[in-house]
Protein backbone atom coordinates (compact mmCIF):
# COMPACT_ATOMS: atom_id res chain seq x y z
CA UNK A 1 0.00 0.00 0.00
CA UNK A 2 1.19 3.25 -0.86
CA UNK A 3 0.36 6.48 0.91
CA UNK A 4 0.88 10.02 -0.85
CA UNK A 5 0.90 12.90 1.22
CA UNK A 6 0.38 16.40 -0.47
CA UNK A 7 0.09 19.43 1.13
CA UNK A 8 -1.04 22.11 -0.97
CA UNK A 9 -0.75 25.48 -2.06
CA UNK A 10 2.91 25.65 -3.10
CA UNK A 11 3.56 26.94 -6.82
CA UNK A 12 5.99 24.81 -9.28
CA UNK A 13 8.89 25.81 -10.61
CA UNK A 14 11.78 24.41 -12.67
CA UNK A 15 12.48 21.93 -15.32
CA UNK A 16 11.49 18.68 -15.76
CA UNK A 17 11.90 15.64 -18.04
CA UNK A 18 9.13 13.47 -18.86
CA UNK A 19 9.50 9.71 -18.47
CA UNK A 20 9.24 7.08 -21.13
CA UNK A 21 6.11 6.21 -22.61
CA UNK A 22 4.22 3.47 -20.75
CA UNK A 23 1.78 2.48 -23.48
CA UNK A 24 5.05 2.37 -25.77
CA UNK A 25 6.87 -0.02 -24.37
CA UNK A 26 4.53 -2.43 -22.93
CA UNK A 27 3.49 -3.48 -26.52
CA UNK A 28 7.24 -3.28 -27.39
CA UNK A 29 7.97 -5.76 -24.62
CA UNK A 30 5.60 -8.11 -25.54
CA UNK A 31 6.56 -7.70 -29.58
CA UNK A 32 9.82 -8.55 -28.50
CA UNK A 33 9.54 -12.62 -28.01
CA UNK A 34 8.10 -12.18 -31.50
CA UNK A 35 11.45 -12.57 -33.76
CA UNK A 36 13.21 -14.88 -30.82
CA UNK A 37 16.49 -12.27 -30.60
CA UNK A 38 17.81 -9.67 -28.56
CA UNK A 39 16.28 -6.33 -27.59
CA UNK A 40 17.76 -3.34 -25.91
CA UNK A 41 15.34 -0.54 -25.00
CA UNK A 42 16.68 2.81 -23.45
CA UNK A 43 14.22 5.27 -22.03
CA UNK A 44 11.71 2.54 -20.28
CA UNK A 45 10.70 4.34 -17.33
CA UNK A 46 10.44 2.09 -13.74
CA UNK A 47 6.90 1.62 -13.36
CA UNK A 48 4.58 -1.64 -11.77
CA UNK A 49 3.09 -2.45 -14.92
CA UNK A 50 7.19 -3.02 -16.66
CA UNK A 51 8.13 -5.18 -13.77
CA UNK A 52 4.83 -7.06 -14.39
CA UNK A 53 5.82 -7.77 -18.22
CA UNK A 54 9.42 -8.55 -16.76
CA UNK A 55 7.68 -11.16 -14.95
CA UNK A 56 5.55 -12.53 -17.67
CA UNK A 57 9.30 -12.48 -20.15
CA UNK A 58 11.25 -14.26 -17.63
CA UNK A 59 8.08 -17.00 -17.24
CA UNK A 60 8.20 -17.68 -20.96
CA UNK A 61 11.87 -18.20 -20.58
CA UNK A 62 13.43 -14.98 -21.83
CA UNK A 63 16.18 -12.79 -20.11
CA UNK A 64 14.90 -9.78 -19.14
CA UNK A 65 16.65 -7.26 -16.97
CA UNK A 66 16.14 -3.44 -16.32
CA UNK A 67 18.48 -1.16 -15.40
CA UNK A 68 17.73 2.15 -15.00
CA UNK A 69 15.78 3.06 -17.84
CA UNK A 70 18.14 0.29 -20.09
CA UNK A 71 16.68 -3.09 -20.62
CA UNK A 72 17.59 -5.92 -22.35
CA UNK A 73 15.42 -8.68 -23.57
CA UNK A 74 17.07 -11.95 -24.82
CA UNK A 75 14.19 -13.72 -26.19
CA UNK A 76 16.10 -16.88 -27.73
CA UNK A 77 14.98 -19.38 -25.13
CA UNK A 78 11.53 -18.95 -24.89
CA UNK A 79 10.17 -22.08 -23.97
CA UNK A 80 6.13 -21.82 -23.29
CA UNK A 81 3.18 -20.26 -25.14
CA UNK A 82 1.40 -19.97 -21.77
CA UNK A 83 0.80 -17.34 -19.25
CA UNK A 84 -0.49 -18.25 -16.27
CA UNK A 85 -3.66 -16.13 -14.75
CA UNK A 86 -1.72 -14.32 -12.21
CA UNK A 87 0.20 -12.90 -14.64
CA UNK A 88 -2.29 -11.89 -16.80
CA UNK A 89 -4.26 -10.19 -14.02
CA UNK A 90 -1.15 -7.33 -13.33
CA UNK A 91 -2.35 -5.33 -16.09
CA UNK A 92 -4.22 -5.05 -19.03
CA UNK A 93 -1.63 -4.78 -21.54
CA UNK A 94 -0.48 -8.54 -20.79
CA UNK A 95 -3.18 -9.56 -23.91
CA UNK A 96 -0.60 -8.64 -26.15
CA UNK A 97 1.71 -11.53 -25.77
CA UNK A 98 -1.59 -13.35 -27.36
CA UNK A 99 -0.50 -11.87 -31.00
CA UNK A 100 3.19 -11.79 -30.16
CA UNK A 101 3.13 -15.44 -29.30
CA UNK A 102 0.35 -16.66 -31.46
CA UNK A 103 3.10 -15.48 -34.55
CA UNK A 104 6.08 -17.00 -32.48
CA UNK A 105 4.85 -20.42 -31.54
CA UNK A 106 1.41 -20.85 -33.34
CA UNK A 107 -0.06 -20.86 -30.20
CA UNK A 108 -0.48 -18.79 -26.93
CA UNK A 109 -2.96 -19.93 -24.41
CA UNK A 110 -3.87 -17.35 -21.68
CA UNK A 111 -6.48 -15.95 -19.33
CA UNK A 112 -8.63 -12.51 -20.02
CA UNK A 113 -6.24 -9.71 -18.75
CA UNK A 114 -6.48 -7.46 -15.69
CA UNK A 115 -5.59 -3.69 -15.61
CA UNK A 116 -7.73 -0.73 -14.39
CA UNK A 117 -11.22 -1.01 -13.63
CA UNK A 118 -12.46 1.35 -16.34
CA UNK A 119 -15.91 -0.82 -16.70
CA UNK A 120 -16.48 -3.51 -19.18
CA UNK A 121 -13.31 -4.07 -21.56
CA UNK A 122 -13.59 -6.97 -23.42
CA UNK A 123 -10.95 -8.57 -25.88
CA UNK A 124 -13.82 -9.23 -28.65
CA UNK A 125 -12.00 -7.11 -31.22
CA UNK A 126 -8.85 -8.84 -30.48
CA UNK A 127 -9.48 -12.33 -30.71
CA UNK A 128 -11.76 -11.52 -34.13
CA UNK A 129 -8.49 -10.06 -35.64
CA UNK A 130 -7.22 -13.40 -34.71
CA UNK A 131 -9.65 -15.47 -36.42
CA UNK A 132 -9.63 -13.77 -39.11
CA UNK A 133 -5.56 -14.17 -39.85
CA UNK A 134 -6.30 -18.10 -39.81
CA UNK A 135 -6.51 -18.46 -36.02
CA UNK A 136 -8.84 -21.55 -34.05
CA UNK A 137 -9.85 -19.27 -31.23
CA UNK A 138 -11.51 -21.28 -28.30
CA UNK A 139 -12.82 -20.12 -25.09
CA UNK A 140 -13.33 -22.54 -22.29
CA UNK A 141 -13.05 -22.15 -18.07
CA UNK A 142 -11.18 -18.82 -18.61
CA UNK A 143 -8.91 -19.43 -20.58
CA UNK A 144 -8.21 -18.22 -23.86
CA UNK A 145 -6.19 -20.85 -26.02
CA UNK A 146 -4.96 -19.81 -30.04
CA UNK A 147 -3.88 -21.93 -32.08
CA UNK A 148 -2.71 -21.32 -35.91
CA UNK A 149 -0.77 -23.95 -37.86
CA UNK A 150 -0.81 -20.64 -41.04
CA UNK A 151 -1.33 -17.52 -40.47
CA UNK A 152 -3.02 -16.27 -43.57
CA UNK A 153 -2.77 -12.08 -44.30
CA UNK A 154 -6.06 -10.63 -44.74
CA UNK A 155 -8.11 -7.47 -44.65
CA UNK A 156 -9.18 -7.06 -40.82
CA UNK A 157 -11.40 -4.49 -40.44
CA UNK A 158 -11.78 -2.68 -36.87
CA UNK A 159 -15.44 -1.65 -36.19
CA UNK A 160 -13.44 0.41 -33.75
CA UNK A 161 -10.26 1.76 -33.45
CA UNK A 162 -9.11 -0.33 -30.78
CA UNK A 163 -5.61 0.30 -29.26
CA UNK A 164 -4.98 -2.90 -28.42
CA UNK A 165 -6.78 -5.21 -31.21
CA UNK A 166 -4.66 -2.98 -33.22
CA UNK A 167 -1.49 -3.61 -31.74
CA UNK A 168 -2.62 -7.77 -31.50
CA UNK A 169 -3.39 -7.74 -35.40
CA UNK A 170 0.07 -5.87 -36.26
CA UNK A 171 1.75 -9.07 -34.48
CA UNK A 172 -0.07 -11.89 -35.31
CA UNK A 173 0.42 -10.65 -39.03
CA UNK A 174 4.07 -10.18 -38.96
CA UNK A 175 3.62 -13.92 -39.01
CA UNK A 176 1.20 -14.16 -41.53
CA UNK A 177 1.84 -15.57 -45.21
CA UNK A 178 0.56 -12.31 -47.60
CA UNK A 179 -0.31 -9.13 -46.84
CA UNK A 180 -2.31 -7.90 -44.21
CA UNK A 181 -4.83 -4.95 -44.01
CA UNK A 182 -5.91 -3.24 -40.83
CA UNK A 183 -8.59 -0.65 -41.30
CA UNK A 184 -9.60 1.48 -38.65
CA UNK A 185 -6.72 0.96 -36.84
CA UNK A 186 -6.03 2.99 -33.95
CA UNK A 187 -4.10 6.07 -34.75
CA UNK A 188 -2.73 6.66 -31.41
CA UNK A 189 1.62 7.48 -31.37
CA UNK A 190 2.22 4.62 -29.44
CA UNK A 191 0.85 2.45 -32.39
CA UNK A 192 3.51 4.45 -34.67
CA UNK A 193 6.34 3.21 -31.72
CA UNK A 194 5.24 -0.31 -32.44
CA UNK A 195 5.64 -0.31 -36.11
CA UNK A 196 8.88 1.44 -35.89
CA UNK A 197 10.16 -1.30 -33.66
CA UNK A 198 9.21 -3.91 -35.79
CA UNK A 199 10.59 -2.26 -38.70
CA UNK A 200 13.95 -1.94 -36.76
CA UNK A 201 13.23 -5.22 -36.54
CA UNK A 202 13.47 -6.42 -39.55
CA UNK A 203 9.33 -6.27 -40.44
CA UNK A 204 8.14 -4.30 -43.14
CA UNK A 205 5.14 -2.21 -41.67
CA UNK A 206 3.49 0.68 -43.13
CA UNK A 207 0.73 3.01 -42.34
CA UNK A 208 0.89 3.95 -38.40
CA UNK A 209 -1.05 7.10 -37.77
CA UNK A 210 -3.84 6.69 -40.23
CA UNK A 211 -6.41 4.49 -39.88
CA UNK A 212 -4.51 1.76 -42.20
CA UNK A 213 -2.29 -0.50 -41.27
CA UNK A 214 -0.29 -2.56 -44.30
CA UNK A 215 2.10 -5.53 -42.60
CA UNK A 216 3.63 -7.15 -44.91
CA UNK A 217 4.86 -10.61 -45.02
CA UNK A 218 8.97 -11.31 -43.47
CA UNK A 219 8.72 -12.03 -39.86
CA UNK A 220 10.92 -9.79 -38.30
CA UNK A 221 14.45 -11.11 -37.35
CA UNK A 222 17.61 -9.05 -35.94
CA UNK A 223 18.33 -7.82 -32.72
CA UNK A 224 17.12 -4.35 -32.06
CA UNK A 225 18.13 -1.09 -30.16
CA UNK A 226 15.42 0.88 -29.49
CA UNK A 227 14.39 4.33 -28.52
CA UNK A 228 10.79 4.93 -26.05
CA UNK A 229 9.28 7.73 -26.93
CA UNK A 230 8.02 10.33 -24.50
CA UNK A 231 4.87 9.42 -22.46
CA UNK A 232 2.22 11.89 -23.29
CA UNK A 233 -0.19 11.01 -20.54
CA UNK A 234 2.70 12.10 -18.15
CA UNK A 235 3.94 15.04 -19.88
CA UNK A 236 0.07 15.95 -19.72
CA UNK A 237 -0.11 15.35 -15.82
CA UNK A 238 2.47 17.36 -15.24
CA UNK A 239 1.29 20.26 -17.34
CA UNK A 240 -2.20 19.53 -15.64
CA UNK A 241 -0.11 19.61 -12.26
CA UNK A 242 1.35 23.13 -13.08
CA UNK A 243 -1.34 24.66 -14.42
CA UNK A 244 -3.65 23.79 -11.51
CA UNK A 245 -0.94 24.40 -8.52
CA UNK A 246 0.32 27.92 -10.49
CA UNK A 247 4.23 28.59 -11.67
CA UNK A 248 6.27 27.77 -14.56
CA UNK A 249 7.26 24.68 -15.57
CA UNK A 250 9.36 23.42 -18.54
CA UNK A 251 8.90 19.86 -20.06
CA UNK A 252 12.21 18.65 -21.80
CA UNK A 253 12.09 15.56 -24.00
CA UNK A 254 8.65 15.51 -24.27
CA UNK A 255 6.61 15.81 -27.61
CA UNK A 256 3.87 18.25 -27.01
CA UNK A 257 2.90 17.19 -30.82
CA UNK A 258 1.43 14.06 -28.97
CA UNK A 259 -1.17 15.80 -26.64
CA UNK A 260 -1.76 19.28 -28.28
CA UNK A 261 -5.60 18.61 -27.15
CA UNK A 262 -4.88 18.83 -24.01
CA UNK A 263 -2.01 22.09 -24.14
CA UNK A 264 -5.42 23.56 -26.69
CA UNK A 265 -7.82 23.19 -23.15
CA UNK A 266 -4.79 23.97 -21.06
CA UNK A 267 -4.55 27.45 -23.27
CA UNK A 268 -8.19 28.42 -23.24
CA UNK A 269 -8.39 27.83 -19.35
CA UNK A 270 -5.75 30.79 -19.43
CA UNK A 271 -2.25 28.93 -18.99
CA UNK A 272 0.74 30.21 -21.31
CA UNK A 273 2.12 27.39 -23.21
CA UNK A 274 5.15 27.93 -25.03
CA UNK A 275 5.95 24.76 -27.14
CA UNK A 276 9.28 23.97 -28.96
CA UNK A 277 10.42 20.79 -30.50
CA UNK A 278 11.19 18.47 -27.93
CA UNK A 279 10.34 20.71 -25.05
CA UNK A 280 7.15 22.71 -23.63
CA UNK A 281 6.98 25.76 -21.08
CA UNK A 282 4.08 26.06 -18.90
CA UNK A 283 3.16 28.93 -17.21
CA UNK A 284 0.05 29.30 -14.88
CA UNK A 285 -0.86 31.80 -11.94
CA UNK A 286 -3.60 29.10 -10.91
CA UNK A 287 -6.30 31.49 -11.70
CA UNK A 288 -7.82 29.53 -14.36
CA UNK A 289 -11.07 29.57 -16.25
CA UNK A 290 -13.70 26.33 -17.57
CA UNK A 291 -13.18 25.72 -21.00
CA UNK A 292 -14.75 23.31 -23.10
CA UNK A 293 -17.31 21.29 -23.87
CA UNK A 294 -14.51 18.26 -23.28
CA UNK A 295 -15.36 15.25 -25.54
CA UNK A 296 -12.89 12.34 -25.35
CA UNK A 297 -12.10 10.62 -28.37
CA UNK A 298 -9.69 7.96 -29.77
CA UNK A 299 -6.52 9.84 -31.04
CA UNK A 300 -5.82 12.39 -32.47
CA UNK A 301 -9.00 13.38 -30.44
CA UNK A 302 -8.93 14.09 -26.70
CA UNK A 303 -7.42 11.35 -24.99
CA UNK A 304 -9.41 9.47 -22.16
CA UNK A 305 -6.28 9.38 -20.09
CA UNK A 306 -5.83 12.96 -19.53
CA UNK A 307 -9.12 13.02 -18.37
CA UNK A 308 -9.24 12.98 -14.71
CA UNK A 309 -6.30 15.15 -14.47
CA UNK A 310 -7.39 17.78 -16.55
CA UNK A 311 -10.81 17.41 -14.95
CA UNK A 312 -8.54 17.76 -11.33
CA UNK A 313 -6.94 20.63 -12.79
CA UNK A 314 -10.27 22.52 -13.42
CA UNK A 315 -11.62 21.95 -10.44
CA UNK A 316 -11.43 25.79 -9.34
CA UNK A 317 -11.54 27.45 -12.66
CA UNK A 318 -14.45 30.21 -13.35
CA UNK A 319 -17.31 28.94 -14.57
CA UNK A 320 -18.83 25.66 -15.70
CA UNK A 321 -16.45 22.85 -17.82
CA UNK A 322 -18.55 20.16 -19.39
CA UNK A 323 -16.59 16.61 -20.07
CA UNK A 324 -17.88 13.75 -22.30
CA UNK A 325 -16.57 10.55 -21.75
CA UNK A 326 -17.04 8.57 -24.80
CA UNK A 327 -14.12 5.80 -24.72
CA UNK A 328 -14.67 3.79 -21.12
CA UNK A 329 -17.83 3.46 -19.30
CA UNK A 330 -16.85 3.96 -16.23
CA UNK A 331 -13.94 6.61 -15.98
CA UNK A 332 -15.17 8.89 -13.55
CA UNK A 333 -14.07 6.82 -10.60
CA UNK A 334 -11.97 9.60 -9.23
CA UNK A 335 -15.27 12.02 -8.95
CA UNK A 336 -16.16 11.10 -5.38
CA UNK A 337 -12.84 11.52 -4.37
CA UNK A 338 -12.28 15.10 -5.62
CA UNK A 339 -15.80 15.81 -4.20
CA UNK A 340 -14.29 14.95 -0.60
CA UNK A 341 -12.11 17.87 -1.63
CA UNK A 342 -15.10 20.37 -1.71
CA UNK A 343 -15.28 20.04 -5.88
CA UNK A 344 -18.58 20.76 -7.38
CA UNK A 345 -19.10 17.67 -9.80
CA UNK A 346 -22.26 16.89 -10.95
CA UNK A 347 -22.30 13.62 -13.03
CA UNK A 348 -25.31 12.04 -15.56
CA UNK A 349 -24.10 9.13 -17.17
CA UNK A 350 -21.49 9.85 -19.58
CA UNK A 351 -21.05 13.16 -18.92
CA UNK A 352 -19.50 15.46 -16.14
CA UNK A 353 -20.32 19.01 -14.86
CA UNK A 354 -17.87 21.00 -13.13
CA UNK A 355 -18.53 24.16 -11.28
CA UNK A 356 -15.40 25.96 -10.57
CA UNK A 357 -15.04 26.41 -6.47
CA UNK A 358 -12.85 29.58 -4.91
CA UNK A 359 -10.77 26.64 -3.02
CA UNK A 360 -10.39 23.08 -2.22
CA UNK A 361 -9.45 21.78 1.20
CA UNK A 362 -7.22 18.94 1.91
CA UNK A 363 -8.88 15.58 2.44
CA UNK A 364 -8.67 11.67 3.23
CA UNK A 365 -8.94 9.83 -0.27
CA UNK A 366 -8.39 6.46 -1.95
CA UNK A 367 -7.19 5.87 -5.30
CA UNK A 368 -9.54 4.46 -7.32
CA UNK A 369 -6.73 3.42 -10.53
CA UNK A 370 -4.08 4.84 -12.23
CA UNK A 371 -5.18 8.47 -13.74
CA UNK A 372 -8.08 9.11 -10.98
CA UNK A 373 -5.24 8.67 -8.53
CA UNK A 374 -2.70 11.16 -10.76
CA UNK A 375 -5.78 13.22 -10.82
CA UNK A 376 -6.00 13.01 -7.01
CA UNK A 377 -2.75 14.27 -6.86
CA UNK A 378 -3.11 17.54 -9.22
CA UNK A 379 -6.34 18.54 -6.80
CA UNK A 380 -4.31 17.95 -3.90
CA UNK A 381 -1.23 20.32 -5.19
CA UNK A 382 -4.31 23.00 -5.64
CA UNK A 383 -6.14 22.13 -2.07
CA UNK A 384 -5.79 24.22 1.49
CA UNK A 385 -4.31 22.39 3.76
CA UNK A 386 -3.47 18.26 3.88
CA UNK A 387 -4.18 15.68 1.73
CA UNK A 388 -3.65 11.99 1.82
CA UNK A 389 -4.46 9.33 -0.63
CA UNK A 390 -4.49 6.00 0.35
CA UNK A 391 -3.32 3.82 -3.32
CA UNK A 392 -2.90 0.27 -3.48
CA UNK A 393 -0.07 0.85 -5.88
CA UNK A 394 -2.27 2.29 -8.70
CA UNK A 395 0.00 5.59 -9.24
CA UNK A 396 3.16 3.95 -9.33
CA UNK A 397 2.09 1.96 -12.27
CA UNK A 398 2.17 4.43 -14.48
CA UNK A 399 4.18 7.27 -13.03
CA UNK A 400 7.96 7.23 -12.21
CA UNK A 401 8.85 8.51 -9.26
CA UNK A 402 6.06 10.61 -9.60
CA UNK A 403 6.86 11.78 -5.74
CA UNK A 404 10.42 13.05 -6.51
CA UNK A 405 9.62 14.51 -9.94
CA UNK A 406 6.57 16.99 -8.19
CA UNK A 407 8.90 18.11 -5.33
CA UNK A 408 11.30 18.66 -7.59
CA UNK A 409 9.19 21.28 -8.73
CA UNK A 410 8.37 22.69 -5.30
CA UNK A 411 5.79 20.11 -4.23
CA UNK A 412 5.16 19.16 -1.12
CA UNK A 413 4.76 15.87 -1.89
CA UNK A 414 5.64 12.56 0.32
CA UNK A 415 5.07 8.81 -0.72
CA UNK A 416 5.50 6.20 2.09
CA UNK A 417 5.03 2.73 1.49
CA UNK A 418 3.15 0.33 4.60
C1 LIG B 1 -5.03 1.45 -24.26
O1 LIG B 1 -5.84 0.47 -23.64
C2 LIG B 1 -4.21 2.05 -23.16
N1 LIG B 1 -3.39 1.02 -22.54
C3 LIG B 1 -5.11 2.73 -22.14
O2 LIG B 1 -4.28 3.34 -21.19
C4 LIG B 1 -5.97 3.77 -22.85
O3 LIG B 1 -6.88 4.32 -21.93
C5 LIG B 1 -6.71 3.14 -24.02
O4 LIG B 1 -5.78 2.47 -24.90
C6 LIG B 1 -7.52 4.14 -24.83
O5 LIG B 1 -6.68 5.14 -25.31
C7 LIG B 1 -2.24 0.67 -23.06
O6 LIG B 1 -1.83 1.14 -24.11
C8 LIG B 1 -1.42 -0.33 -22.33
P1 LIG B 1 -8.77 0.09 -26.30
P2 LIG B 1 -6.65 -0.59 -24.50
O7 LIG B 1 -8.69 -1.31 -26.74
O8 LIG B 1 -5.81 -1.06 -25.62
C9 LIG B 1 -13.39 -1.17 -26.07
C10 LIG B 1 -3.73 4.19 -19.03
O9 LIG B 1 -4.27 4.87 -18.12
N2 LIG B 1 -12.94 -2.46 -26.63
O10 LIG B 1 -8.49 1.16 -27.30
O11 LIG B 1 -7.20 -1.57 -23.55
C11 LIG B 1 -12.92 -1.05 -24.61
O12 LIG B 1 -13.81 -1.71 -23.75
C12 LIG B 1 -4.60 3.28 -19.84
O13 LIG B 1 -2.52 4.22 -19.29
C13 LIG B 1 -13.89 -3.40 -26.99
O14 LIG B 1 -15.11 -3.18 -26.87
O15 LIG B 1 -7.81 0.33 -25.04
C14 LIG B 1 -12.90 0.44 -24.41
O16 LIG B 1 -14.18 0.88 -24.12
C15 LIG B 1 -5.71 2.62 -19.22
N3 LIG B 1 -13.47 -4.61 -27.46
C16 LIG B 1 -12.47 0.96 -25.79
O17 LIG B 1 -12.72 -0.10 -26.71
C17 LIG B 1 -12.14 -4.90 -27.61
O18 LIG B 1 -11.82 -6.02 -28.06
C18 LIG B 1 -11.01 1.40 -25.87
O19 LIG B 1 -10.17 0.31 -25.62
C19 LIG B 1 -11.18 -3.94 -27.25
C20 LIG B 1 -11.61 -2.72 -26.77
Amino acid sequence: MDFWTVRGGKKLYGACRVQGSKNASLPILAASVLAGGETELTNVPRLRDIDAALRILRHLGCRAEQEGNRLYIDARGLVHSSVPESLMHEMRSSVIFMGALLARCGEVRLSPPGGCRLGKRPIDLHLKALRQLGAEVEEKDGEILCRAAKLRGTTIRLPFPSVGATENAMLAACAAEGETVIEGAAREPEIGALQDYLNRMGGSVRGAGTGRIVVSPGRPGGPVRFAVQPDRIAAATLACACAAAGGEVELTDAEPAHFSTVLHFLKDAGCDIITKQRCLTVRSDGRLRAVGPITTEPYPGFPTDAQPVLMAALLRAEGVTRIRETIFENRFRQVPELRKLGADIRLDGQNAEIRGVARLHGAALEATDLRGGAAMLVAGLAAEGETRIRDEGHIARGYERFDRVLSALGAEVRRTDS
